[in-house]
């Protein structure tokens, strides 16, 4: 929701799909459903042009899709990505060539291009890649939102973004700059990822570091490619 806030407040026209029907009449009412949002915002951001939908059908007409579900952790401790596939497989019979697919829901690295990318492709999308054309471009980049912080105004809060393609993740920085002061690119929707783990870890440095060598492998290729490509 901030991020709509934020898009319809520059002026880009923003399609909310929820598969929660109450949420999108409220928003549709212009009433907000998150206590720290106040419904003059939603209003405010109606005015702009903001719509909620529950057909998915309807993101065909976007020129971007942001996809920001939960990724809550499952019983055993691993985090339930079951939230992003059924998502994607839901969304791709829509998807239109040209189409900027970002998923910017909290996960492990690697899921961009191990469940994005596949459930994607298996629907028939070509995702672009370095090497070869596809329909859409396809990457990754963290929500950042901090609840109750109302020091630093969310438009400056660096955004980072890695893409499957370097246009991919170009086009998701030059998105984002029309509403944050500065996109960060990375090299790679990896490395996106695991910004956002090293983020979440750094009050946690025993679980980041119980985590084992491979994301530590990981953690370095990051803050490497997060410090030097840009
Ligand atoms: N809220 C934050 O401050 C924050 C900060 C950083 C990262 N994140 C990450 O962002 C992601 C989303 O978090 P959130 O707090 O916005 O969650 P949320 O539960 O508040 O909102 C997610 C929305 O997705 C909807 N939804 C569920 N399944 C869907 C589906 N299949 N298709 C479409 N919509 C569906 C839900 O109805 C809900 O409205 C998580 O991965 C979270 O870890 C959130």
């Amino acid at each position: 929701m901030p991020l709509a806030l934020l898009f319809a407040d520059a002026g880009v026209r923003v399609l909310g799909f929820d598969v929660d029907v109450a949420k999108v009449e409220a928003l549709n009412d212009g009433r907000s459903y998150i206590h720290r949002i106040l419904s003059d915002e939603i209003a405010a951001a109606k005015q702009s042009g903001l719509r909620a939908t529950t057909e998915i059908a309807e993101l065909s007409a976007c020129d971007a899709v942001l996809i920001c579900v939960p990724t809550p952790l499952a019983e055993d401790g691993t985090p339930d990505t079951s939230f992003i596939t059924s998502t994607v497989e839901a969304l791709a019979p829509h998807v239109r060539a040209g189409q900027l697919i970002v998923l910017e829901s909290t996960t492990w690295p690697g899921t961009t291009t191990e469940l994005v990318v596949p459930a994607l492709e298996a629907a028939g999308v070509v995702v672009q890649r370095d090497d070869a054309a596809g329909d859409v471009m396809v990457a990754f980049s963290p929500e950042r939102e901090d609840p109750g912080n109302t020091e630093v105004p969310r438009r400056a809060v660096p955004k980072v973004v890695g893409g499957v393609s370097r246009e991919a993740t170009e086009v998701a920085a030059a998105l984002y700059e029309t509403i944050f002061d500065r996109a960060v690119m990375v090299s790679s929707t990896e490395a996106a990822e695991m910004t956002k783990l090293l983020e979440n870890g750094a009050g946690d440095w025993w679980a980041l570091h119980s985590g084992g060598p491979v994301l530590f492998e990981l953690a370095r290729a990051a803050v490497w490619t997060a410090d030097t490509v840009h």
